[in-house]
């Protein structure tokens, strides 16, 4: 590409050296990309809650990077874990061949998550991870001859990535509307977010939960015999952070057993300590049969994402010759030498400065923080988990997403990094916040508002 196709081309940028000359080469995702490339925000630098940008500013996280850095950027014993990989062993082939750091964190993981739930199966991020959990669905009730359940039931509003069967599960409009048909016999419940009901409710929504019996419905509609699983995000997080009525989930589980359907949580935000506990389904008290895990599996420093799966299944492929191959499915990077060193450093900062703990015990002050912002122009919801907070703005009419993309820009430029999604904005940052930090963040967040068009 010839760099005069670039506007933001320049021979020499002294003053801001970190910035590249020519950004136009970069298709950016989920992104404005005009519009950035006239406003780079470009980030250079991490240690801790900050990020410094390319301009030389100290910036506050207040999402964890994408919901994933959860021990907080540049943490020593996960880059030094990352750093002596990288000298000793940089790729080992994962099929039919393996290295020792993959099975170590297996275990690791398989320990952390719900009872029953003891295999691990390597991904390179959410996306695959859904991917993946939809196919071992399927194939699970092929193998063991109950090959007619081929249909999932997803959710309005879910968000399980950006594959083709995540974007078919998935229920947000415009992840969906460009691609065509997508997966056949899916079918989606509503979603459970309903402002007239619960709008300002602190932590679950005590209305809601007989919003579940819409599965019983959709089940009865489509015969049990048709279906392989339901999927939900335990609380869904890109989608502008909509909580779980108390009950609803129980009632999913229930509804599940009763008709031999696999239930897969989609647990990459919620999982590694973002609700104060290790997932969601621990949280919830409500255990799937399926669980998808990425982001705060590694904290975000090298990709990685997976499935973990009750024994049950991983049990039911293991028949046949024994040198037969079980399951036609897996990546070049699926347990990467690298994730997997970082994985295991990452799990082991959790315990050792116990941050799920940690993230548990400053919710409440979260919370409080979270509801201060009530009253303030244009907020019509706040919502909170955890340490998630969903603040949503009324839409600009005619101009849906214009309200949050301003303040997300206007708060970037006050130093804090927040996330918009339409008019919701999304706060998630890493579990090493301090009191004051999160004083600071809703403070700034507050003025920022208030100065909203
Ligand atoms: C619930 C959920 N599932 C799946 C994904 C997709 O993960 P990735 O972007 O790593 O593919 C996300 C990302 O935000 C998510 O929130």
């Amino acid at each position: 590409m010839s760099s005069s196709s670039s506007s933001a081309s320049t021979n020499s940028m002294p003053a801001a050296p970190s910035l590249p000359n020519d950004l136009e080469a970069h298709w950016m995702p989920f992104t404005a990309n005009r519009h950035f490339k006239k406003n780079p925000r470009m980030l250079v630098a991490a240690k801790g809650m900050h990020y410094t940008s390319h301009d030389g500013r100290q910036i506050l996280d207040g999402t964890a990077g994408l919901w994933c850095v959860n021990a907080g950027h540049g943490h020593p014993k996960i880059v030094e874990a990352i750093r002596s990989q990288i000298g000793e062993l940089e790729y080992a082939g994962a099929f039919q061949t393996g290295h020792p750091k993959s099975f170590q964190l297996a275990g690791m993981v398989a320990n952390m998550a719900p009872e029953g739930l003891d295999y691990v199966f390597y991904t390179n991020s959410g996306s695959e991870a859904v991917d993946t959990a939809l196919k071992i669905a399927l194939a699970y009730h092929r193998v063991r001859g109950d090959a007619s359940r081929t249909r999932f039931i997803g959710r309005e509003r879910g968000y399980h990535g950006v594959g083709f069967g995540g974007i078919s599960v998935g229920g947000i409009v415009n992840n969906r509307k460009f691609y065509g048909p997508l997966l056949n016999g899916v079918d989606h419940l509503q979603a459970t977010h309903n402002l007239g009901q619960n709008a300002y409710t602190r932590g679950q929504p005590a209305w809601g939960g007989h919003l579940a019996d819409e599965l019983e419905r959709l089940v009865a509609f489509h015969d049990p015999s048709t279906i392989a699983a339901v999927i939900v995000e335990p609380v869904a997080g890109s989608t502008g952070v909509l909580l779980p009525p108390k009950g609803y989930l129980d009632r999913l589980r229930e509804i599940c057993t009763n008709h031999g359907i696999l239930l897969i949580f989609d647990e990459v935000i919620t999982g590694f300590g973002r609700l104060g506990s290790s997932f969601g389904a621990e949280h919830f008290d409500v255990t799937p049969d399926l669980m998808t895990i990425a982001k705060g599996l590694t904290s975000g420093y090298v990709p990685m994402g997976g499935v973990i799966a009750k024994s049950e299944i991983y049990d039911a492929f293991m028949s046949g010759p024994e040198n037969a191959i079980e399951l036609f499915h897996g990546y070049t990077y699926s347990g990467h030498p690298l994730a997997a060193a970082a994985g295991i450093a990452t799990l082991q900062v959790y315990e050792e400065e116990g941050l799920f703990q940690r993230a548990a015990e400053l919710s409440a002050y979260w919370e409080d923080a979270v509801h201060a912002l009530k009253g303030l122009p244009h907020i019509i919801d706040l919502r909170n988990i955890g340490l998630i907070a969903g603040i949503e703005l009324e839409p600009i009419v005619g101009k849906p997403g214009a309200r949050g993309f301003d303040l997300f820009l206007r708060c970037y430029e006050r130093g804090i990094l927040v996330r918009s999604t339409g008019d919701i904005v999304a706060l998630s940052p890493p579990l090493i916040i301090e009191k004051k930090q999160i004083d600071e963040l809703f403070a700034i967040l507050a003025e920022e508002i208030k100065k909203t068009e």
